[in-house]
Formats: structure tokens, sequence, C-alpha cells
């Protein structure tokens, strides 16, 4: 939530700045804001809005000029999204400035207080409390910036990455960081900040991540030195190479970043499975597990804890842990888990889901289990993120870059590693044949071609999705290892065209939902030929006969269910335990194509944000 970018070296600082909060603007996108520094005068701008309207309002009103300045793309905490709300906010001399993503939680507090001292506030933000705290700090004290961030950080509760400068010093930038991300980019003699390294990869390689409660003083002509903020101890940081492309993190001539991203998919399952899966010799090689067999081979159950889109994910994976590896599995919304006194003990396995890796709630329900003494094991997309550091062992899912708000590649690809996991355990405990083993594992290495066979549906669903764009209401229906396909669909439809919709498991329906079948429902079925069909094929007879509008998701070749249902949408054929990696396909085009056609912002969808590092 929220994306922070600095910029101090030799450039002008506006263009890098422009530019990286447009890269971080998945982050969120309700206001933005811009200071830049010329070694004299601060340039200020704020919208309401989004970066392209900072864009043209800072090219109007301001000068561009200067080679220091801070950038926030905003998804609102504390305060409507309106111009004085945006970030960055100034201290009450005007000499500090600052950028914050985060939450200070006792912010009301520490604003009495400085009331009381004769401070006085433009914003309903925390973070203006935030950089007036620093400047009384500066000021009583007598130190410098650095030292009275870190003093000013000793007395906040709450979570943050933060930006500041001081309008003496025009040459150094502070950061900080606890519980929110922050990333430093080292150039030649010129420094990037930022929320991740999108901002900055066309500039340089290297970069340094923050640790939570760590500071740094970046200053032009100087090596970056770690403080941490509770005892002034210094770090040397570790300068990482950085993986990423910036093809990667560009549309490459899609219309959206979210299309763009499903039609990845094959691609992104081949490099979750790569140097892991080895079919022919019934190999799967994860160092996470191998190095931690036993803990997996003797749990009691295992936990998955995730949110969202992650939280279905972890719903395919308990049928396919129970099913293959026949380990107990619970699966819990990280923030219900972390609010409810679990019980945990030290035989049970935690696997967190992310995408990000920041996702806050997920990541205090690891840092619970661990108190309790729990193995945690996290299955990420973003390398280096909180949730990869603070598991034990982990499995990245190698998805690449997800800039559409709307998770779709992560999810398909979270669901391979969970299977490449499961079969691994499979096979450890014996759970599974060998000849079955083999089978799976071949089945498996063969779906990034029949995901690609299942995209060529798309012009179809496009047409199916004129149908269907100006309903209110829809349903989605699934059985077994498709009920969470269901949850995943209603979740893409609501989220990105703001359609009222609910997912079900199929036999559910008859429990309530199916009042709410008419003529003018949409029910969306999934109805493989190898997940309870028949079952499933009666649900869809009485959904016909309450004149229900029916899109058949089916295996390709189905004659039984195009009878009965309006549309039908074919899949390719596969075991039930993969087939979520199939059925998915058609329900994020169908959201696609619905969003775009109802004219709705497919990428950055209303109230959302892509990583919520708030809880
Ligand atoms: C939905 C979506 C969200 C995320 C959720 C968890 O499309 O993207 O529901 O899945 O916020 O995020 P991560 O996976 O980053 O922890």
């Amino acid at each position: 939530m929220c994306g922070i970018v600095g910029y101090i070296g030799h450039r002008d600082a506006y263009p890098v700045i422009i530019k990286g909060l447009q890269r971080l603007e998945y982050r969120g996108y309700d206001s933005a804001g811009i200071a830049l520094f010329d070694g004299e005068q601060i340039n200020l701008s704020k919208t309401k809005g989004k970066v392209d309207d900072l864009k043209a309002r800072s090219e109007k009103e301001i000068s561009l000029a200067g080679h220091l300045g801070i950038g926030h793309t905003r998804w609102a905490t504390h305060g409507v999204p309106n111009d004085c709300n945006a970030h960055p906010h100034t201290s009450n001399s005007g000499n500090l400035v600052i950028i914050h993503n985060g939450i200070i939680e006792n912010y009301e507090a520490i604003k009495k207080e400085l009331v009381k001292r004769g401070y006085s506030f433009e914003s309903d933000t925390d973070t203006e409390v935030l950089v007036n705290l620093i400047e009384e700090v500066k000021s009583k004290e007598n130190v410098k910036l650095g030292k009275a961030v870190q003093i000013a950080l000793n007395q906040v509760v709450g979570a943050y990455a933060i930006a500041v400068f001081d309008r003496s010093k025009p040459d150094e930038i502070v950061v900080a960081k606890l519980g929110s991300p922050l990333a430093i980019g080292v150039g030649d003699d010129e420094f990037f900040i930022a929320s991740d390294a999108s901002p900055f990869i066309e500039y340089t390689n290297n970069a340094v991540y923050l640790e939570d409660e760590e500071m740094a003083v970046v200053r032009l002509g100087k090596e970056i030195k770690l403080r941490k903020i509770k005892d002034d101890s210094i770090a040397y940081p570790l300068v990482q190479e950085l993986q990423l492309n910036l093809e990667a993190i560009e549309k490459g001539g899609y219309e959206h970043f979210m299309l763009k991203e499903i039609y990845e998919q094959p691609h992104a399952i081949k490099d979750t499975f790569r140097g892991r899966l080895r079919a022919d010799q019934g190999l799967i090689r994860m160092a996470g597990i191998d190095q931690n067999l036993e803990r997996f081979l003797n749990a009691n159950r295992i936990i998955i804890v995730a949110c969202g889109t992650s939280w279905h994910a972890g719903l395919v994976a308990e049928y396919i842990f129970e099913d293959l590896a026949r380990i107990p599995v619970e699966v819990e919304y990280a923030s219900e888990f972390r609010y409810r006194n679990p019980v945990i003990s030290d035989k049970d396995v935690l696997i967190a889901i992310s995408q990000s890796g920041e996702t806050a709630d997920t990541l205090a329900a690891i840092k619970l289990a661990k108190e309790r003494g729990a193995f945690v094991f996290g299955v990420c997309n973003v390398v280096g993120s909180s949730i990869a550091r603070e598991t034990h062992a982990g499995a990245y899912t190698h998805a690449g870059p997800e800039i559409g708000v709307a998770s779709t590649k992560a999810f398909t690809t979270q669901i391979t590693v969970l299977t490449l996991m499961a079969l691994k355990l499979a096979k450890a405990s014996g759970t599974l044949s060998e000849s079955r083993l083999h089978e799976m594992l071949s089945e498996l290495e063969g779906i990034p071609a029949k995901v690609e066979k299942a995209l060529e549906s798309n012009a179809l669903i496009e047409i199916i999705s004129d149908v269907y764009k100006d309903s209110t209401n829809c349903l989605y229906l699934g059985r077994g290892y498709n009920f969470p396909v269901a949850l995943e669909g209603a979740l893409k439809l609501k989220e990105i065209s703001y359609i009222h919709a609910e997912g079900y498991p199929a036999a559910e329906m008859k429990h309530g939902p199916i009042a709410l079948i008419d003529e003018q429902m949409p029910v969306i079925v999934i109805a493989t030929r190898r997940g309870h069909y028949e079952k499933v094929v009666s649900n869809i007879q009485e959904i016909k006969s309450r004149k229900g509008k029916i899109i058949a998701i089916v295996t390709e070749g189905d004659e039984q269910v195009r009878d009965l249902a309006d549309h039908v949408i074919e899949v390719p054929e596969s075991s039930e335990s993969l087939s979520p990696l199939l059925t998915t396909i058609p329900l994020q085009l169908l959201s696609y194509h619905i969003a775009v056609m109802r004219g709705c912002n497919v990428d950055q969808p209303r109230n959302l944000a892509k990583s919520v590092t708030v809880e």
C-alpha cells in the first residue's frame, strides 16, 4: 500500500520520480505527490487521483528543476484521498519533507503533544504528525536529521518506510523501514529509493534492501551505512544484484497488465517448475523441502495461512496435500488466524502463501506461529520480500512481476509450487505409487501447453462477456478441487468489474443460493469430466429448471453439458488434481472482458492496492 520513490544524484530528479511512481502505482492510486529540491527552493505538487494527474499538474504549476526529489502514490489509510492528504508532507517550518508508506498507530497522542507545543496541521494524516515530530526532536535536541529521525522513530508505534530530506542538507535523504518495504538502488554517485526495485531497474542493477528497524543516511559521495533504529549498532549493507528486467515490468503490446499476465501463464508455470521437475526420472528438486523433509513428514498437520487469491490457492492445496500426500491440512485467513489464539505446536508446519510477500496479516500470522514453535514455510513470488525473509524455508513461484492488481499468474504458479510440494512429500512418504507419481509429473509438465490451448477460447469468451456485461449478480459453482476455483472466479469478477458475485460449492446451492436463481442470474459452473461430473450435471439441471443462465466450463468434446448450458467454454482434458490450472483461465478472461466492456480500470480497480501492508 502506497509507493515511495526518491532520487539524489546528477540526473534531473523529476523524470526518474514520475516514471518510478507510474511503476509503483499498483501499490496505491488514490492520490500522488512530488517534492523537488533545487538546492534553494522546494517545489511541491500534490493531487487527488493518479500519477498522470500529478504529472499534468506539476508540469503546469511548479519548477521541475532539482537533482533531489521524493514522490509518493497513495492508498489512503488516515484521511480521505484529497490534495491535502496526499504526500509529501512538510514540517511546520517548511524545512523537512517526508514520504511515508505505513501507519503510525499512536499518531493521535503525538499530535496532541505537538499541538500543545504550538504545532499546527493541515492534513488528517499520521505522516504530517511524524514529520513534525522529527522537526521537534531536531530542534529540541539540537541534532542532525539522521539522529532526529532515529529518536522520533523510537517514539512511534506502527509500520513505516519513510524518506525524508532537510532543506539545509541538499546532498542527503534519510530513510528508515519497519514493516513496509524499502530498497535503495546504488548507482554511480547517485542513489534511488523505492518500495521495490522497479523504479530504478534501468539505472542500476545494484540494490540494498533494508531490514526491519534499519535506517540509513543516503549521502552523495558516501557509501551507505545501515543503522539499527533501536540500539544504534551499524550494519554493513549487502548489495544485491537484481535479476529483474525492464521488459517484465512493461505491457509489451497488451492493452492491460492483467491481460499480459493471463497470457504469460504458460511461461510462468514453466518457470515455476524449471530446474525442479524431472518427470522422466520421477524427481522433484526443492531445496526448502529436502532440507526439512522430516519436519514435513512428521508434522501433525499443515496449517496454510494467506489472504485473498493466495488463500484460494491454499484451499486448492488442501485438496492436493490431503489427496496425494495424506497430510491433514487446515486453511485459514491470516487475518483470523492471528487474532484467535490458535492452538499451535512444534509438530505443526505452517505454509504462508503470498504473491507480494508483504501482506501484513500473513506476516503477523507467521510471527505468531514461529513464536509458538511451528516450522514456517513460505510460498512467495517477490524475491527477498518480508515474508520470504521471515520464514524458516520456502519456495519461490518465479512468476515474474505481477503488476495488474487482480492476481492471475500468481494464483496458477502458487498452485504449481504447492502441487510440486505435495508430490514430493507423497513420494517421500510412499502415499502415491511410483507409476501414479510418474504419470502426474509428466502431466504437470504438459500443463503449460494445455493452458496455451485454454487461452484459445479468448474470442468466444469475449462474445459471452458481451451478453452478461450488464448483469448485477453472478453465481460461480464448482466441486472438489474446483470449488476454490469458483471462489477465485467470483473474486476476480467482483474486484475488477464491480459486479456482485459469489462462489459456492455446487452442492451447497440448494441450501440457500438457489433462491437467487431466475432468468436474470448467470451461473458459471465448472463441470469438467473428472471431477464429480455427474453430480455437477445434476446441479446444472437444477439451475436450468429455474431458468438460470448457464455458462459451463467443460472438458473438450463434452456433449452432455453442451445440451443443457447456454454457453460452454472448453478446457483440455486433465486429472482432477491439475484441473484448477486450466479451469481458472476462462474465468480470468471472462472477468477481464466484462470489466473492459464496463469501462472499468482493469489494472487498478477502485479502492484496491496490490500489496496490503496494513491490517
Ligand atoms: C485478488 C488479489 C488479492 C491478493 C491478496 C493477498 O486478485 O490480488 O486478494 O491475493 O491481497 O496478497 P498476497 O498474495 O500478495 O499476500
